[in-house]
């Protein structure tokens, strides 16, 4: 079936704030070791990053960056990545079931985060550690010389305050998988103690309490509830995580409109903050941090945790702990792209409440960038949307209304085919159409009529840039000897005189449209 759909009518949602297109690097797989650290790759540098690693994340436009995790932060001694590299302990990562080297930890990430021009997102372990050792890494991190751990940053090389701001207090302490995971209730007193003494500690720290691992957890609503009405004012944002892919969904099509689940998801959790700033009569807002999103292949992982718990029938024997094995090293077909625009598109559409974000992860797990040993550093088919919006999506985001062509399917009932947000940088008269068509065999003509943004002039108004992706084959992919079997290509589009622009968009597409 095709269709025309009509974009219209665009309005005001909020600011776009930067740290929207950030990212997220653990200590898992081949993300650090081997993936931004190679130390005896051409391209590293006197810390052991590699260089071409880093020109790519400058192209895919990451602002800020979730560190060190994730699972593995829930097992995790912060210290044992500071100071000299001879003296740094060797331990057992139990989330990942791997050897960690701590080669890198976070004397190192700060000077890559810095070559990078990235934020640093700070994670805390409050699995197996606690309010003492969090107030000790905020001492270590960000406390000016003259105090105790603040000269121990200094004598490892660091003599100016790291300046981290955004702290998430935690991971997934909801799920059943996480390292010292916790009841709604026990989580709530611990972040609320933690969050207070933190603040203490440093006023100004911006401070993310875990939230829901997923909309589909059972305690989902009940954790956030609880967790705000007991922490609600020493908390700045409460966090989002969301993961999806084609098996994991009800059918291909469903999976195609996974930005729905992500809108209803954030729907939902702002309502909840909305409630409780209105019970506890606060001027505070709590705004959400979706710091965990995008496609994962996730059974793999959960088959590979089956096996595990079946050689554990066994009996008592001693595993193998393999070092950066390569873990979650999905490659990203061109439907996912597609669905990761969408999703780019949803947060974009929910900015006043979302005024954080990471897409999971940055290198070699779950990643637009890829590498090989020795070798060449990769993009995969999900780099290219989210460069698009990192770079171009600037002032303010705009929902528009869409009046076309529908889809319903098993999860979904009367959903619009096309999903579409408009941003419009006013100071700079620059903006970026973002457009998905969501249905899996309908082509459709989308109008994107933006008249209404504010002093757009009808007759200066210009085309810039266009950018699409699409193949026949929605399962094509990039492979280390092919990354461009999957790139965005120019197409077509007709300036209109009436400030709106037509273009036709094949079944599953995403495209870019920068005008002035
Ligand atoms: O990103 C992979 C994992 O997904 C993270 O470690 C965890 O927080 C989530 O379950």
């Amino acid at each position: 079936a095709s269709g025309t759909a009509l974009v219209h009518t665009p309005v005001a949602v909020a600011d776009i704030p930067r740290r929207l297109f950030g990212s997220f690097v653990e200590h898992m797989g081949r993300g650090v070791y081997g993936g931004i650290y190679e130390p005896d790759h051409p391209t590293a540098d006197e810390y052991g990053f590699r260089h071409d690693v880093m020109e790519l994340v400058n192209e895919l436009g990451v602002t800020c960056v979730r560190y060190p995790g994730g699972n593995f932060v829930s097992n995790y001694n912060w210290e044992d990545g500071t100071g000299p590299k001879e003296l740094r302990p060797v331990r057992r990562d139990l989330a990942w079931h791997s050897t960690e080297t701590n080669e890198v930890g976070i004397d190192d990430f700060y000077h890559w985060s810095r070559q990078t021009g990235t934020e640093i997102m700070l994670a805390v372990n409050l699995g197996t550690r606690g309010l003492h050792a969090c107030l000790e890494e905020l001492e270590y991190v960000n406390a000016p010389a003259g105090t105790a751990l603040a000269d121990r940053r200094v004598r490892n090389g660091i003599p100016e305050a790291m300046d981290v701001s955004m702290w998430c207090l935690g991971n997934e302490m909801d799920g059943p998988w996480q390292v010292g995971h916790m009841s709604a209730e026990a989580y709530a007193t611990a972040v609320d103690q933690v969050a207070h003494a933190m603040k203490l500690a440093e006023s100004g720290l911006q401070l993310v309490a875990c939230g829901s691992s997923s909309a589909h957890m059972p305690s989902f609503g009940h954790w956030e509830r609880t967790v705000l009405d007991k922490a609600y004012d020493n908390l700045d944002f409460i966090s989002c995580h969301a993961y999806y892919y084609d098996r994991g969904a009800a059918s291909f099509q469903d999976f195609l409109l996974s930005s729905e689940d992500m809108a209803h998801f954030i729907d939902t959790v702002a309502g909840i903050c909305a409630t409780t700033k209105a019970e506890k009569h606060s001027d505070h807002e709590v705004a959400l941090s979706f710091d965990e999103w995008g496609v994962w292949y996730s059974d793999v992982w959960n088959q590979q945790e089956e096996e595990w718990k079946a050689q554990a029938k066994a009996g008592l024997h001693h595993e193998e702990w393999p070092k950066a094995p390569r873990l979650l090293e999905d490659l990203y077909t061109v439907a996912d792209a597609v669905v990761e625009g969408s999703l780019m598109i949803s947060l974009l559409k929910h900015c006043d409440h979302v005024r954080s974000a990471s897409r999971a992860q940055l290198v070699n797990v779950i990643a637009p960038i890829m590498t090989e040993a020795m070798g060449p550093a990769w993009k995969q088919s999900v780099f290219h949307p989210f460069a698009a919006a990192a770079h171009h999506a600037r002032g303010n985001a705009y929902a528009p209304s869409i009046d076309g062509p529908m889809l319903s399917t098993p999860q979904y009932d009367a959903v619009p085919a096309i999903d579409a947000v408009i941003t419009w940088d006013d100071e700079r008269h620059e903006g970026l159409a973002l457009v998905v068509n969501r249905d899996e065999h309908g082509t459709h003509d989308v109008r994107i009529d933006c008249s209404s943004l504010p002093r757009i002039d009808a007759s200066t108004m210009r085309i810039d840039a266009t950018q699409m992706l699409h193949e026949d084959d929605p399962y094509r992919r990039n492979t280390a000897e092919d990354s461009n079997a999957v790139v965005p290509h120019a197409c077509d589009v007709r300036m209109n005189e009436d400030a709106s622009f037509t273009l036709t968009m094949p079944e599953i597409s995403w495209a870019a449209i920068r005008f002035h």
